[in-house]
């Protein structure tokens, strides 16, 4: 029990077995004692960084205005399924011909999608829709213009904002179309 519990050998040690007993009882307690408090602190720390998390994304998802169209339980699932990342300018987002497993909504700043025609996308737009519907590589190579705050969205999570609110789903869709017509060769 000394040695289990760290306690130390001690110059007083109880003499009698009954006294050993409850000398191993006391430093049994002690670590049951304070595994409760560090469990206790622990969780509380956990919660409350997952908490700022929350309250910084759902922040960040209102400066989107397709979000804006959600009811609260779909909000607050989407916020709870949005990774936010903030991309220095320059950065390579996603690469022409790589599998695209998500895609990006833009809180802030603009990237650039190298496009035969190079178009530049802002704030409240979106991209990488189109791999991600369709299953195809990426048709182009998008790059952070300028310092880039983004939202991203993997693919389960767009089934669940497909189900929770058909009508952004569908907006995401017929973008994804209308590129597809204006990058005939992607
Ligand atoms: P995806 O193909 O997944 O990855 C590259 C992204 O660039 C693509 O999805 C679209 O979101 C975006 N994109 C491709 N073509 C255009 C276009 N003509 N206009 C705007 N965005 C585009």
């Amino acid at each position: 029990m000394v040695t289990l519990s760290t306690t130390g050998y001690g110059d007083v040690t109880p003499q009698s077995f009954a006294g050993r007993v409850l000398a191993g009882l006391v430093m049994m307690c002690g670590i049951g004692i304070f595994a409760l408090w560090a469990g206790i602190l622990a969780t509380g720390f956990y919660e409350e960084v997952r908490r700022q998390d929350f309250v910084r994304t759902w922040q960040l998802v209102a400066a989107v205005p397709l979000f804006q169209r959600l009811g609260s339980g779909a909000l607050v699932e989407i916020v709870r399924a949005l990774r936010p990342r903030v991309m220095p300018a320059g950065t390579i987002i996603c690469r022409k011909g790589e599998t695209g497993d998500r895609m990006f909504f833009i809180v802030e700043g603009r990237v650039s999608v190298a496009t035969p025609n190079p178009v530049e996308l802002g704030s409240g737009s979106f991209f990488g829709e189109m791999a991600l519907i369709s299953g195809e590589p990426r048709s182009a190579t998008v790059s952070a213009a300028t310092e880039v705050s983004l939202l991203s969205l993997y693919s389960v999570d767009f089934q669940m904002l497909s189900r929770s609110s058909p009508e952004i789903a569908d907006i995401i869709r017929r973008t994804a179309l209308e590129r597809r017509g204006a990058t005939p060769d992607a």
